[in-house]
Order: C-alpha cells, then structure tokens, then sequence
C-alpha cells in the first residue's frame, strides 16, 4: 500500500477534447477513493492515466512520492479491475486467485494460506475446485476481485466492477469489496457512475463533470455541504429539490419567499443567515433535502417551520412514504423552463418528501410538512455556487 498523489493531471486526446483538467488529488495510504460523475465525465480516463494505459497531456502520477511517468503499465505495481473482467477459464478458482503469487514466486504454503484467507472473505471457499464457466456472474466478479487483491499491489485501481451485476448482488459485493481491500489496506481507487455506491464505499468522494472536480470530500461532506448545484443534484437519493425563492431582510427579520409562503428564517446560523442577507431582495436556488421534510405528526420542531401543499401522490416504501407535493406557489416563484439549463428542472413546483412510514398524508390532500431553516440549502442562481 502506497500514498498516490495526481498532480494537475489533464488528458487532451488527438481531437482536441479535454477529457481530464488538471485533476489534483492526493491519497493517504489504505484510503478508499471513489470517483463518481455521470457517463462520459472522465473517469475511466483518469484511472487510465494512473495505470499508466494512457499517457497524461500534462501532470503527473505519484506513487509513494516516485513519478509514474515512462514507467511501463506492468512496472508500477498497481491492480485493475473492470466492468468485463477476464478470468482464466481453464483454471480452477483456487488456481485464477492463486496466479498472481505464482508469479512472484511465492513459497507453496503461503501461497496456499493466502488464497484460503481471501475465498474465506469472499465466500468463495466451496467454489474452490470449480472453473469460472461454472460459476455465476457474481462469483466471477469475486474471482477477479479476489485475484486483483491477494497480490497486495501498492494501488488497486477497479472501473465499474459491479455494472454488470444485479442490484442485490451489487449490495452485497459493496460491503465485501470494502472488507477485503480494509483487510489489505490496500490504496484503492475506485470509479462508478452510482452516487449510492460512492456514497456507501468510499472513505472520501470525489465528483467530476467534464473532466473538471467539481468536490471531493467524505460522504457526509459531499452531501451535507455540496459546494455548487450539479454536486447537490448529484449526491444523494432522491435527488434535492430545487426551486427558486426570494430572500427578505428587513432590521433583524430574515425570511424566504417560496412563491406565495414565506418561511421565518431567524433560527438560521449567524453564519448562513450573513451570507444569505447579501441576497436581499434577490432570488435564489433553495435547496430541499426530501428526508428532511417531515409529517408533523413525527416531528418534535414547532410548526411555523412549514411548508404547504397538495400530495399528488404517495408511495408507500415500507421504510418510507415518498410524497410527491405541489407547492402552494405562485407561478413566479417556480423554476422555469426559460432559466439556465441546469436549474431548470421542472415546470411546476413539485417536490419530493420522504416521510414516516406512519404518515395518514393522503392524495390530493392539503398537508404542512415541517422543515429546519438550517438543513435548506442556497445556492446562487449565477454562479450555481452554494451561499455560505
Ligand atoms: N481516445 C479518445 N479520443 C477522443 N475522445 C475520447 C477518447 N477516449 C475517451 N474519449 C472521450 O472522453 C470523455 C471521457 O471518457 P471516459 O473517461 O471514458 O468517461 P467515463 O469513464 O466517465 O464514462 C468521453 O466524452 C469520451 O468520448
Ligand atoms: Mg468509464
């Protein structure tokens, strides 16, 4: 296990298309790093430079403080897991996990301990005599994670290794992967178009959009405290409700206009409420965590904090009732779909709210769902950065 450091590391290909710009990150030795962003962001090429498969346009890769640059793939010590691993088919399992320690030579016994140590964590032990054409998808995939593993490479690069895997199976192999690579401490970065996955691995997150970071952070970091809207929008399921509001100041009252309701801001942190007294007047991007809207049957805030509106639908979860509610606003006070393309997100003011499973909220009904002034979020209509 090793530190890595990505030094401004930017990658323009033949046609002129900055796939990665000047992406600076720097892992601790045993961090799990996750990259996350939509399809087409950059990631895969990111983990490409770092494996030395394509070579970066300006930057550079450090491995325990040693540059990477010239250093040939097979030379930098580092494992890669994709999406369309492949296994060797006429191998046994034991034998595809034993393979990397044959070639390094190592002594019989150990090589046999260390196989056992990882099929145990990988549940893999009943399979041993198996070959891969055998197994399920989900077996194969621990093969080769297994396999990519037992050599204790400095770093364990792994792109999308579970896309190919059904839903329960993936949930399952999050938690495995994350045992495994704690029980090597091996330096691992990781790459997905999943925030859940992001969210749910990694020790901190980094997100990308266009080959440019837009945050890196730990989970609760990127969610709690997004710095700008494609981060807010991204991180976290269901997705923040964006709408527009206008901010009101006047001596000590600090309130929000939400299209026809206002809601009394003067519990706001001393902080949020300076830096959201500039925004007089204005309009801003106001964020709504859907968990954070609750029934105020279930609710120990005061009412007053409230917001209200028309269910159009509940989805009864089990663990939750999502209700899909409409906004008492004025239509000026909706997102519209003339704005920037990024926060024009909906014709109507709906918003999402998970609520108690226990909730009587019923469709087409009138309901206050209570909310806390400092779990809103604000963001600058402009520059789309959060107001803090
Ligand atoms: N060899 C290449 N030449 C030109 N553009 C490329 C090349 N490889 C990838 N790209 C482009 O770079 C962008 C990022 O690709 P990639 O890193 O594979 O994204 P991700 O893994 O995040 O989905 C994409 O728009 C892709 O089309
Ligand atoms: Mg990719």
């Amino acid at each position: 296990m090793s530190t890595l450091d990505l030094e401004n590391l930017t990658k323009k290909f033949e046609s002129g298309f900055v796939a990665l710009d000047s992406l600076s990150v720097s892992l601790r030795s045993g961090e799990f790093l996750v990259l996350v962003g939509p399809s087409g962001c950059g990631k895969s090429t990111a983990l490409r430079l770092v494996a030395g498969l394509e070579q970066p346009t300006s930057g550079d890769v450090r491995l325990g403080s040693k540059s990477m640059l010239g250093v040939p793939p097979r030379d930098r010590d580092m494992s890669m897991v994709f999406q369309n691993y492949a296994l060797y088919p006429q191998m046994t399992v034991f034998q595809n996990i034993e393979f990397p320690l044959r070639l390094r030579k190592i002594a019989k016994d150990k090589r046999t301990s260390e196989v056992r140590r990882v099929v145990e964590l990988l549940q893999l032990s009943s399979q041993l005599e198996k070959k891969p054409a055998q197994l399920s998808g989900g077996q194969r995939q621990r093969v080769a994670m297994g396999r990519a593993l037992i050599r204790q490479p400095q770093l364990s690069l792994m792109d999308e290794p579970l896309s190919n895997l059904d839903a329960q199976l993936r949930v399952q192999m999050r938690g495995d992967i994350r045992s495994l690579q704690r029980e090597f401490g091996t330096t691992t970065v990781y790459v997905t178009h999943d925030q859940t996955e992001a969210m749910t691995m990694g020790d901190r997150v980094a997100v990308l959009r266009d080959g440019l970071l837009q945050q890196i952070g730990s989970p609760e970091e990127v969610f709690g405290t997004p710095k700008n809207l494609f981060v807010a929008r991204f991180i976290g399921s269901p997705s923040m409700n964006l709408v527009y509001g206008s901010v009101q100041s006047e001596a000590n009252k600090l309130s929000l206009r939400l299209g026809s309701q206002t809601l009394d801001l003067s519990s706001l942190s001393p902080a949020k409420a300076e830096a959201l007294r500039r925004y007089n007047e204005r309009r801003v991007v106001v964020g709504i965590r859907p968990h954070t809207l609750k029934d105020p049957q279930f609710s120990q805030l005061k009412v007053g904090y409230s917001l209200r509106g028309v269910v159009r639908l509940r989805e009864s979860l089990g663990t939750e009732i999502v209700l899909h509610f409409a906004i008492d606003a004025d239509r000026a006070g909706a997102i519209r779909s003339d704005e920037s393309e990024e926060v024009a997100l909906v014709q109507e003011t709906r918003i999402i709210a998970c609520v108690d499973p226990a909730s009587t909220a019923r469709e087409q009904q009138t309901v206050d769902l209570v909310i806390e002034p400092n779990r809103l979020h604000f963001f600058d209509p402009e520059t789309e950065l959060a107001i803090a």
